[in-house]
């Protein structure tokens, strides 16, 4: 197939996408199929009249992921494109050609559904979920409306309108969160009030909606639904800390269990749970559900991932593994199921 892996962007999780495209293009072209990796910010300015016959290393440049969240200014400093437009030069012509986008952005750039939406408008074929769900998932606070509706249990939460709105914490120790965050950017533990109003100052200078959420003691989950059906689930355990952006990325900060060693009635509840999730925010494809669960055993959805990462330190991967899929298998999985969204 002619495929376009699509990477990068200006969100603050470029650096985990531009490494997880890196791995589905050299995997689908492991696999013969023919590919090019784009990044939907910067474009390519060369010919592509045929890109596909383009002799190119498309994911050469492409090296780690750093201990923090990339310069956002830095990368706009590098497109000679003197415009606000997301699609750098070239990309939805080079896109047309692809018989499939595969979406290997994260954040709002890409998770948030508005390129699910010009796709659409283009009649370009992309992976993953649809616009709306894409948009619904991305927005924490509109998620947990949907999950209370829904009955899939989340943390208390009250939502701040400014800085200076509700300066008492309601719960301690709680986490304040910025709505349309991702890569743990933004999301502050905090044990009082000191440390409370640090916290949504930081997070008001990332998003203009902020919310504070009860923190949950307890063990940390995740579960991938592909498809309507939950893989196996996987534990998540920093060696330090919590599972912060540098504990995300940075190999052997973290450990991972999968499958994860907890009783089967608890797989299959997390399991219910997840699609229970996936299914009330109108999810299609694939998607990866955050959960923590106390000491009593409730399990609490903290968000869904529409397009989760696909480093080779991500989750999803780890969980298709565990059923005996390799992360090709995997990635040509997620365009099958995508294409059916076409029918
Ligand atoms: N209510 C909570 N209680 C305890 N830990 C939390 C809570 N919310 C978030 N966390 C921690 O912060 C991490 C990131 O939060 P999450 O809501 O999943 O945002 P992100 O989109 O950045 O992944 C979680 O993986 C978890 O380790
Ligand atoms: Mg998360």
């Amino acid at each position: 197939m002619k495929i376009v892996v699509l990477a990068g962007g200006i969100s603050t999780e470029r650096d985990v996408s531009l490494i997880s495209g890196k791995q589905v293009y050299e995997a689908l072209k492991r696999r013969k199929h023919e590919v090019v990796l784009i990044d939907v910010y910067l474009g390519y300015e060369g010919d592509i009249s045929d890109i596909f016959e383009t002799d190119k290393d498309w994911g050469k440049d492409i090296e780690r992921i750093g201990e923090e969240s990339p310069d956002i200014s830095t990368v706009k400093a590098m497109r000679k494109q003197n415009d606000n437009a997301l699609f750098g030069p070239n990309v939805i012509d080079i896109c047309k050609q692809a018989e499939i986008v595969f979406m290997a952005l994260h954040g709002d750039c890409g998770e948030n559904g508005k390129i699910q939406a010009a796709f659409d408008l283009f009649d370009i074929k992309y992976t993953g979920t649809d616009s709306l769900s894409s948009a619904l998932a991305m927005d924490k606070i509109l998620t947990k409306y949907i999950f209370n509706t829904f009955s899939v249990n989340t943390p208390k939460s009250y939502i701040l309108e400014s800085e200076g709105d509700k300066t008492t914490p309601a719960f301690l120790p709680c986490v304040v969160k910025v709505n349309s965050g991702g890569s743990s950017v933004g999301v502050y533990i905090v044990n009082d009030k000191k440390e409370y109003e640090e916290a949504v100052k930081k997070a008001f200078s990332y998003d203009e909606k902020v919310f504070v959420e009860e923190y949950i003691k307890g063990r940390e989950f995740t579960d991938c639904v592909i498809d309507g059906e939950a893989l196996p689930i996987v534990e998540i355990v920093p060696v330090s800390g919590f599972y912060d952006y540098k504990n995300k990325y940075q190999e052997g900060a973290t450990k991972e269990y999968c499958p994860a060693n907890v009783s089967d009635e608890i797989t299959k509840r997390i399991q219910d749970e997840a699609v229970k999730a996936y299914k009330a925010l109108g999810i299609r494809t694939y998607a990866r559900m955050d959960f923590i669960m106390d000491e009593n055993e409730n399990i609490y959805c903290l968000e869904a991932n529409t397009l989760p990462g696909m480093t080779p330190v991500s989750l999803v991967p780890q969980e298709a593994g565990a059923i005996g899929k390799s992360f090709e298998d995997l990635c040509e999985w997620i365009i099958e199921i995508s294409l059916k969204k076409y029918k």
